[in-house]
């Protein structure tokens, strides 16, 4: 693709706002529509060109919003369709979009299509969901009559069992997430409509939730039994086999004729990087851009909550794969958080008072100087952290709660000793991107006026927006100038992408070219000095340097480069002469 034919979400970042967090304005301790509002001004100043809303939908929150009970409507806990109204205008009065969170994997079990699917076996709307009958002859109800042997996300079997009909219903996530067929037309045509009627209200788009596993394989196969003695059900449902005509399908029906304008991007888990080309291919009119898992997965062990030891040469093959794969066809996007990670300073940085900043601002600037587009979650631009949850009562995410009552339920009788538990919750639970933004260092950290649904985190005395908005030297700083850089040079969005130094195991380095013109990205993975051991190193080091995270300019001896704790740099340089500047 050449930059004349660039669409307008290669140069964009996407900011994602998670509403119950965000900003609370009518002191009932959760986040809400009006508070973003409020808090429009701030966004704009920071540059991004997209805002997208975690579900404001009317549900009973047992995912915290993405267990929807009426898809054309506000939760009154968020506020009311007008509230979201003047958010929209008020958006694009900035310059900024508004993109939807669209979860059409399940409903609630709260959602009248699913209340009348229950209601009996010929139900007219029965077909809507997965219903089954006990496997084999065995009674209804039986200790493993389960349909299949799948494993739900949330801990469990992924089947339900209804009395009044004597019949199961799938749900990949919790109980009151049922599933929807979407083998049935009706369905496709019911979530088809209700997007037109999003769109023709002015939404910008889409950020579709677990997309990729609308399509299963109606044979419904038992899965591989892994250690937690429930099979393994995602071939059939990851990437199944109308995946792609589905999504071509809602092209037709909900873009066609008005893409242009808009954003869509689907969350894939488990897709892979050919998958993904196909997704993304523009010819193919399916999303602009996925959601892929492969990065924040790799520090996990047999499950997210046995995790092992992050090492960078993983990051860097993972990351350098889906640069080259995705170079010529399709788009990445990137990110290191959303409502679902740790914090990535936290994570893959250095979260302590000495290190924090800077790691946090080198983790930024690699990301968003890759090929794609970069997203920036809540409090990331602030360098916020985890969480504190001291005790199981601290959490708040069903994720977390069913696995701590699956992992403690096998451990017998006497009082359970859940430290191990715990700690793995504590790193790799989600409530740590969930607890409020940090505005301020006052009470509730500026975030209500009220006790806040889940705990602030202590440290925004130091961690706030209002300290770190006019500061120079602050993450949220570094930030707007990762955002401003991308917005006034091509080559950010559209240069070309090199992985160097693949085996070294604490520096992050690659080039990018556009034009004639190359730079060079560089991060320290880690606190001690190290040397860059580019064969081209003095030639860099005498380069214009655009951007690092030290006030002061290095000191390397000129011959070469050198990085100090936790360091980044750009440089820029007039492409050497027969090295081509493909923009794929
Ligand atoms: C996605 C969401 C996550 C939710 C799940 C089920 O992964 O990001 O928060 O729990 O889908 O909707
Ligand atoms: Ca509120």
């Amino acid at each position: 693709m050449s930059s004349s034919q660039a669409s307008w979400w290669q140069s964009a970042v996407v900011y994602q706002i998670y509403p119950r967090s965000f900003c609370d304005a009518n002191g009932d301790g959760i986040g809400d529509l009006p508070g973003i509002l409020s808090r429009l001004d701030y966004l704009a100043h920071l540059g991004v060109d997209v805002l997208w809303l975690s579900p404001m939908f009317p549900s009973p929150q047992d995912d915290a919003g993405y267990d929807i009970s009426d898809y054309t409507d506000v939760d009154p806990v968020f506020g009311t369709l007008a509230d979201l109204d003047l958010l929209l205008a008020e958006a694009h009065r900035r310059g900024m979009k508004l993109v939807l969170d669209l979860v059409v994997n399940h409903t609630s079990d709260e959602h009248p299509w699913f209340l009348e699917s229950r209601g009996s076996r010929d139900a007219e709307k029965r077909d809507w969901y997965w219903w089954r009958g006990p496997r084999d002859s065995m009674a209804a109800g039986a200790p493993g009559a389960e349909p299949t042997n799948w494993a739900s996300a949330f801990s469990g079997s992924a089947w339900q069992f209804d009395e009044a009909s004597g019949e199961y219903y799938l749900h990949l996530f919790s109980r009151k997430q049922p599933d929807l067929n979407w083998e049935n037309p009706q369905v496709r045509a019911a979530v088809y409509r209700m997007m037109r009627w999003w769109l023709d209200r002015g939404v910008d788009g889409f950020r579709m939730d677990v997309i990729n596993m609308i399509s299963k394989d109606p044979r419904l196969p038992d899965g591989v039994v892994g250690s937690s003695g429930f099979g393994d059900g995602s071939p059939f449902y990851i990437c199944g086999p109308r995946i792609h005509e589905f999504l071509q399908e809602m092209y037709a029906q909900v873009f066609a004729g008005r893409d242009a304008q808009l954003l869509t991007v689907g969350e894939m888990p488990g897709v892979t990087v050919e998958q993904a080309r196909l997704f993304t291919d523009p010819d193919r009119h399916e999303v602009d851009m996925v959601f892929q898992f492969e990065h924040v997965q790799i520090d996990h062990g047999v499950d997210k909550f046995h995790p092992r030891p992050f090492r960078l040469l993983d990051l860097k093959a993972s990351f350098g794969r889906w640069q080259a794969g995705l170079a010529e066809i399709g788009w990445n996007s990137l990110y290191w958080n959303n409502h679902d990670q740790p914090r990535v300073v936290s994570r893959f940085g250095d979260d302590s008072d000495r290190y924090r900043v800077r790691s946090a601002t080198m983790l930024g600037t690699v990301l968003h100087l890759h090929r794609g587009t970069p997203y920036v979650y809540q409090g990331e631009e602030l360098g916020m952290t985890n969480g504190v949850f001291c005790t199981i009562a601290d959490f708040r995410d069903i994720e977390s709660l069913n696995y701590y009552a699956a992992a403690l339920a096998g451990a017998g009788s006497g009082a359970p000793d859940d430290t191990a538990v715990l700690a793995a919750l504590r790193r790799m639970g989600r409530d740590n991107a969930r607890t409020p933004m940090q505005w301020t260092a006052g009470p509730h950290a500026g975030f209500s006026s009220a006790e806040p649904w889940i705990a602030v985190n202590p440290n925004h005395r130091t961690i706030n927006a209002e300290a770190e908005y006019a500061d120079p030297a602050s993450v949220y700083s570094h930030y707007r100038r990762l955002i401003a850089l991308r917005h006034e040079h091509p080559i950010v969005a559209l240069g070309s992408f090199t992985m160097l130094l693949p085996h070294h195991e604490q520096v992050y380095a690659f080039t990018r070219q556009l034009d004639g013109e190359q730079w060079l990205v560089l991060g320290n993975f880690g606190a001690a000095d190290v040397a860059v051991p580019l064969p081209d190193a003095a030639d860099w080091a005498a380069a214009e340097l655009l951007l690092s995270n030290y006030p002061t300019a290095p000191q390397d001896a000129p011959a070469e480069l050198g990085l100090r704790a936790w360091e980044c740099r750009i440089y820029r340089r007039a492409a050497p002469a027969g090295v081509s500047s493909a923009t794929g």
